[in-house]
């Protein structure tokens, strides 16, 4: 009987051993399983109307953050970032297929090029040369023009790096594409680091004078694209949002900047410290889709901006080496686009913090200018950091 005790014991004491390494060596390969692998992946995405293969890339790094980007268009279709408890959801609008960006959309997550926002009646004056450029919003000239740079194909090569994971998008845009000079060769490299920033570098080289204003017109919604994630999104009309920039430019109907450099002060559009969007919006006509001149441009990596949430607690920062950022706070979304989620995406569901030279510049003289020469180099650095 004494015996048996012992035996039952031991046994016992045994399976509660097995069971607590198993336990803990369960616990540990579970966790190693849910850490987050540096990488990228790459799949088929679809084809263009034209035949052309399109892929789409997933950059992932250590923390868990991912960036879905596709080379048409260089469109980032998807960007998680962690909430305040940790939790990783969708911030930005868009669709999971190509036939959907295909169809047609405002931009959504795409490079904007050859150059970003409005030329006025898409014309203007370079070494005594009128230039005419395709004509897509009424009478002006809008992001790049009918097939802008959001609408090709770019060359991609994936970019492997110790502690970041990138990819490097090409696109010669040809002498006469959508009426500019000069055959442009565009460099864009995407980088997703560990320190959950999305780096985007723009280059450019032309061989004849042309203006170059490139940009990224991802619309982000902090509390999630995904109403069923984290957040219960009704849009951004909550997120607070900073502006380092005393001054705007106020525009005319069209949009087009008058060429004055107004000071927010007293104004609606004063974000010099942190505001609600939708406090003041409906004291702005149209509601915001403003250039505003960032203080103290000097062409280094400046914060320009951050929003947070309170409900999800997400923040993003916004830097750049550009005199510019355009604030639009998604007036022209309307219902009628349905996004990845299932979500209708509603007026303010999305909005842009597009890092820029001014709109309409080649037409400014009193704009810094946005001609590149042959022989020079364009250069632009934009930071979203998420915290
Ligand atoms: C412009 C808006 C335009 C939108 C297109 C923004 O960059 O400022 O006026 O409607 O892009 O979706």
């Amino acid at each position: 009987m004494k015996k048996y005790f012992y035996f039952s014991a031991a046994a016992l004491c045994l399976t509660l051993l097995m069971f607590f390494l198993g336990g803990c060596c369960g616990k540990v390969n579970s966790n190693q399983g849910k850490e987050s692998k540096m990488g990228i992946t790459k799949s088929f995405f679809g084809k263009t109307e034209t035949g052309q293969a399109v892929d789409l890339y997933t950059l992932s790094n250590s923390k868990g953050m991912t960036v879905k980007i596709t080379n048409y268009g260089g469109i980032v279709t998807s960007l998680t970032a962690p909430d305040k408890k940790g939790n990783f959801n969708d911030v930005v609008l868009g669709f999971d297929t190509l036939e959907k960006y295909l169809a047609g959309h405002p931009y959504f997550g795409a490079i904007v090029g050859r150059y970003g926002n409005r030329i006025a009646k898409g014309r203007f004056t370079l070494n005594g040369v009128e230039y005419k450029l395709a004509t897509n919003n009424g009478e002006n000239h809008l992001h790049g023009g009918i097939n802008g740079f959001d609408k090709v194909v770019w060359q991609s090569e994936e970019i492997h790096k110790k502690n970041e994971v990138g990819l490097r998008l090409h696109y010669l845009s040809k002498d006469g594409e959508e009426g500019y000079p000069g055959n442009l060769s565009v460099v864009v490299i995407y980088t997703l680091t560990g320190n959950n920033e999305l780096k985007i570098d723009y280059e450019a080289e032309t061989d004849k004078a042309t203006p170059v204003n490139l940009t990224h017109h991802s619309y982000f919604n902090l509390e999630g694209e995904d109403p069923g994630g984290s957040g219960g999104s009704n849009g951004i009309l909550g997120h607070l949002l900073t502006i380092h920039a005393d001054r705007f430019t106020p525009v005319d109907n069209g949009l087009i900047p008058t060429g004055e450099l107004k000071n927010v002060q007293d104004t609606p559009m004063d974000f010099l410290t942190p505001r609600a969007i939708g406090e003041r919006i409906s004291l702005v006509e149209g509601g915001y889709d403003h250039n505003y001149v960032l203080n103290n441009w000097d062409g280094s990596l400046k914060l320009a901006a951050s929003v947070s949430e309170p409900v999800s607690g997400r923040i993003m920062e916004v830097w750049t080496t550009e005199p510019g950022l355009q604030f639009y706070s998604g007036n022209f979304l309307d219902g009628t686009i349905t996004g990845k989620s299932g979500k209708k995406y509603e007026k303010h569901y999305g909005f842009c913090l597009e890092t820029q030279h001014f709109p309409d510049s080649p037409n400014k003289p009193n704009f810094p200018s946005t001609i590149l020469e042959p022989g020079k180099k364009y250069t632009h650095t934009t930071v979203y950091r998420f915290r």
